[in-house]
């Protein structure tokens, strides 16, 4: 079978003004003849050539242009398991397939730690020396991968969400009884920020976190964040992503304090995923500041994808009163009361909610599958055959770059039915009764639901995350009322999907939507605690 051409992309011609039309045509003119001459030769078992409308450069413009969003564009088009697209005389692989998409992300042939290094220099601003000791010593990201997972295991785990719980219990304890009015929190989004980013850095950090006594670092952390994709592409940051350069500067300067002062290694209340982590470095030389440089990126990991999700949970359930309703039913027999000697505790075990709410867990597993539109990113370390379980293979060759989209897979009308974008509170609920490819159906959405990335580099604290979220949103179901101010929970619209994020946030940071924060009857003097 020989690879088929096809042309792919959006054509971006007629954003461009009339005035330059002539250089254009040279330029596309000669990219004509430099794309007869470069077009890379397939081997016929590889992936079928997507070639772009603007030869050469054209999937390339359209990653920049339309970044996540770019694959759902190509793949409406060429509606294919898996593609190769040519990108200048190179090419990647583009995998739509959800069982080839399993089997990418679980083949150790395909990695994901090239990226971390070749990553590292610029997002972190890393000198040359600092970054030669990522590079000279080979087992640095195995090693750290190690870290990653030993630091999720069940004990250290234990502890994290135990901290995170304590935060959660600390904000929602803050609400005054006596306030008939309720609480004014002018922007919801920007709530829920601190509360996960404080609780975050508590759990991670432990108590000397550079959080606790300067509130700054929160504008700072998220400033950071989302410039993260400027500050690895465009040249001279300090002078084109100044803010987010100053930020980084800000953060990591605080940070290298943290770790210069050792209290990774000697605070009993830092995460076992911190401590593991850095430790890693240390082996290899790294200074207290050279950890700090780097480490920047774990509260990012761990806040910037869990807001989004507690946001967009809320602002979903809270649009229907009635599904509100429905979930309070859910949970309220679960509530121990009375186990406490303080008569105002009411305690949530998370390890009964995940069991016996399945409401409440559908509508989790619901906006993951709808916001989630993450590109895991792997590179081919050495040849490898996937195949899709039904009989075809394709050749990935080494040193070619996968990348798997998430949201396709996530909105397949084959998979998930008609309506894929729209929230639907239900589509996780277990199957009842066994009608005819029940099971078959299951497998497949299983297959297609991959809001955590898999294989190796499976996200290490989606535990976590789903922990610090279903505390915080069970006890505002069943304490409090939330009437929006500003605008309808439905109303909010989300922004545009971008390279760093695996979660799209909410425009504006939600500005325009806010919320009172009440205390329902009868919960008036309820004091929420939390336990696994
Ligand atoms: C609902 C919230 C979250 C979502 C949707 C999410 C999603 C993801 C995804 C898609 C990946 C990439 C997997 C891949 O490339 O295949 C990832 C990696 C990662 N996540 Fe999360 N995550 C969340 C919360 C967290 C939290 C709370 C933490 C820390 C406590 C965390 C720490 C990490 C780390 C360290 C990695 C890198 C793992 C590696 O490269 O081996 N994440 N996450
Ligand atoms: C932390 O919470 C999550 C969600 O309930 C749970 O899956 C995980 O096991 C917890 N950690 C421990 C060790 O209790
Ligand atoms: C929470 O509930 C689970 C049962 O789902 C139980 O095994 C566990 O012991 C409970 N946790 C605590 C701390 O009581
Ligand atoms: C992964 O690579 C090894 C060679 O290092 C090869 O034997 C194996 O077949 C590859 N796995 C797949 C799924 O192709
Ligand atoms: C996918 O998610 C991971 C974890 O949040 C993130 O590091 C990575 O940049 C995301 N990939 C893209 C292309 O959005």
């Amino acid at each position: 079978m020989a690879a088929p051409q096809v042309v792919a992309g959006e054509s971006l011609v007629s954003k461009v003004t009339s005035g330059n039309a002539l250089i254009l045509c040279g330029i596309i003119g000669g990219l004509y003849l430099l794309d007869f001459l470069l077009t890379p030769r397939l081997d016929p078992s590889e992936p079928p050539l997507l070639k772009p409308s603007i030869p050469l450069i054209g999937h390339i413009i359209g990653i920049i242009w339309h970044q996540n969003d770019y694959h759902r564009i190509v793949h409406q088009k060429h509606p294919i398991p898996i593609a190769s697209l040519q990108m200048l005389w190179g090419k990647i692989y583009t995998v739509w397939d959800p069982q080839l998409a399993q089997n990418s992300l679980k083949t150790r042939n395909l990695s994901f730690g090239p990226f971390v290094v070749e990553f590292a220099q610029k997002s972190f601003g890393l000198s040359a020396e600092t970054f030669a000791k990522i590079t000279d010593n080979k087992d640095l990201v195995p090693n750290f991968n190690e870290a990653n997972h030993a630091g999720m295991q069940p004990k250290p785990l234990h502890a994290m969400n135990a901290t995170a719980f304590n935060y959660i219990s600390r904000t929602l304890d803050k609400v005054s009884p006596g306030d008939e009015g309720g609480v004014a929190v002018p922007n919801l989004y920007l709530w829920i920020r601190d509360v996960i980013t404080f609780a975050a850095a508590h759990s991670l950090l432990g108590k000397e976190n550079p959080w606790e006594n300067n509130p700054s670092l929160v504008e700072d952390m998220w400033t950071f964040e989302s410039n993260l994709p400027h500050l690895l592409t465009k040249p001279f940051p300090a002078i084109t992503v100044r803010k987010g350069y100053l930020a980084r500067n800000r953060l990591q300067a605080a940070l290298g304090k943290y770790y210069t002062a050792e209290h990774d290694i000697n605070d009993p209340t830092v995460a076992q995923l911190t401590r593991g982590r850095a430790k890693v470095l240390r082996g290899y030389g790294f200074s207290g500041f050279e950890v700090a440089q780097a480490e920047i990126m774990l509260p990012v990991a761990a806040m910037t994808n869990s807001v989004p999700v507690m946001y967009w949970l809320i602002c979903n359930v809270f649009a229907k009163p009635a599904l509100v309703d429905r979930i309070r039913e859910e949970v309220l027999p679960l509530l121990e009361k009375g186990s406490d000697p303080d008569p105002d505790v009411v305690m949530v075990n998370i390890s009964r909610l995940e069991k016996e709410c399945p409401l409440l867990i559908s509508c989790y597993r619901e906006i993951l599958r709808l916001l989630n539109q993450n590109v895991s990113m792997r590179r081919v370390l050495v040849d490898t055959t996937i195949n899709d379980g039904k009989g075809n293979s394709y050749l990935l060759k080494k040193g070619v770059d996968v990348q798997i989209a998430s949201g396709i897979m996530h909105r397949m009308q084959g998979v998930w039915g008609d309506d894929v974008l729209e929230f639907k509170p239900e589509h996780f609920l277990p199957p009842t009764g066994k009608s005819a490819g029940q099971a078959e159906k299951e497998k497949a959405k299983r297959n297609a639901y991959i809001p955590f990335g898999g294989g190796q580099h499976l996200c290490p604290g989606r535990n976590f995350a789903f922990a610090e979220i279903i505390a915080l949103c069970s006890a505002l179901v069943v304490g409090f009322d939330l009437p929006p101010v500003g605008m309808g929970f439905e109303q909010m619209k989300a922004q545009p999907a971008i390279l760093a994020n695996a979660v799209a946030k909410p425009v504006n940071d939600g500005e325009g939507l806010g919320i009172k924060l009440k205390r329902r009857k009868g919960w008036e003097a309820a004091k929420w605690r939390f336990k696994n």
